[in-house]
């Protein structure tokens, strides 16, 4: 297999919930190995909601953290913060004098967001897509690994890299497609019931990577089911399929047959099911959480690991940008 350029961020909210790991982090461990990749922290966008700087600052090194003790492996990938490379912003100005207002209004993500928050409909949050293309185009990625939720947005990295290639008659950007590893794309239920697990749904609806066990068991014990099955083998309702997908995932699949069968025979008790699978589910974390405790305090390590993401970032960035800026016609004197 050739080795495809993979670029993918993740925008730097709070602390990664089992959600990120299985849909997007759990890969991009497996891919770091086969492909070269950059994996960052996409803190220039997370400004679209002004965060405040303490809190901005807490974050990117939570993410930080977690990525290292998912498995991101600095000397195998390229793991860097989104604003040590200048070269993005200079590449968003220069495919922003591209991209038409139109194109830009009628962006899924943008209208759900001018919908929910009206009050800060900013020109970043517009521009949001010509961001990502030029996180994506920088290195002249070709895949990229993203949810569902974010093809649109790899359609527009496209648009707006054959269009500076046309435009200054230079083949610089190969097209970036989205990216499954695997076959399927995974999407992790919520725990109220809800599609996905999202952050957005509050802290309820998750299962952070660093959750105590006693979190993990309250949270569980919270979890939404219904009234219980009343005649044998009737299909779930959603919120307890949902937990039986979780159970997927964490658990044996003898376990999961079992409750499976207990279901069917409406014999199922959701207490004790919700029960094992909270054991079940610290036991998948712990590893990782212990992992996060111990990154945490090693400041040394943290500073080691953004500065080489830095320095080898920098370098394809740089490589690109030289070439945009000769295509333009930005040249010294
Ligand atoms: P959230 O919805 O909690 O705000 P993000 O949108 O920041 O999460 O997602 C960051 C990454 O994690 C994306 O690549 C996304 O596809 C992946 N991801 C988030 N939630 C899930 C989920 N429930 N199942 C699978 N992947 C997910
Ligand atoms: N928009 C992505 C999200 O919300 C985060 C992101 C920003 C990203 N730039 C990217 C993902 C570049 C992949 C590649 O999840």
């Amino acid at each position: 297999m050739s080795k495809e350029i993979i670029v993918s961020g993740i925008r730097p909210t709070g602390n990664l919930h089992l959600g990120n790991y299985l849909g997007a982090v759990s890969n991009f461990v497996k891919m770091q190995y086969e492909h070269n990749c950059y994996f960052f922290i996409a803190d220039y966008h997370s400004l679209t909601t002004h965060p405040n700087p303490a809190d901005l600052h807490n974050n990117v090194k939570q993410v930080l953290v977690e990525y290292l003790a998912c498995g991101l492996d600095p000397e195998a990938c390229t793991l860097y913060i989104q604003s040590d490379l200048p070269q993005i912003p200079e590449l968003y100005m220069m495919l922003n004098m591209h991209a038409n207002l139109g194109e830009l209004e009628r962006v899924a993500s943008f209208k759900e967001k001018a919908r929910t928050q009206p009050n800060n409909i900013n020109a970043g949050l517009l521009t949001y897509p010509v961001l990502m293309a030029a996180d994506i185009i920088i290195h002249k990625a070709t895949k990229v690994p993203v949810g569902k939720d974010q093809e649109q947005h790899l359609e527009m990295a496209r648009t707006f890299g054959n269009r500076f290639n046309r435009v200054y008659q230079k083949e610089i950007f190969p097209e970036p497609y989205a990216f499954n590893y695997g076959q399927e794309l995974v999407k992790i239920p919520g725990l109220q019931g809800g599609g996905k697990m999202s952050k957005s749904d509050g802290d309820g609806n998750v299962i952070n990577l660093i959750d105590t066990p006693v979190i993990i068991r309250k949270k569980m014990s919270r979890a939404v089911t219904d009234t219980g099955p009343t005649e044998p083998n009737t299909q779930p309702s959603a919120a307890v399929q949902n937990l039986f997908d979780i159970m997927k995932l964490v658990s044996t699949a003898d376990k999961l047959e079992h409750y499976k069968n207990l279901y069917a025979n409406c014999a199922i008790r959701y207490g004790d099911f919700k029960k094992d699978l909270a054991e079940d589910m610290l036991n998948f974390l712990q590893p990782i959480r212990e992992k996060i405790i111990d990154i945490q305090r090693n400041e040394m390590l943290l500073r080691k690991v953004a500065q080489i993401g830095k320095e080898k970032a920098n370098e394809s960035a740089n490589k690109t940008i030289q070439e945009c800026r000769q295509a333009i016609g930005f040249k010294s004197f």
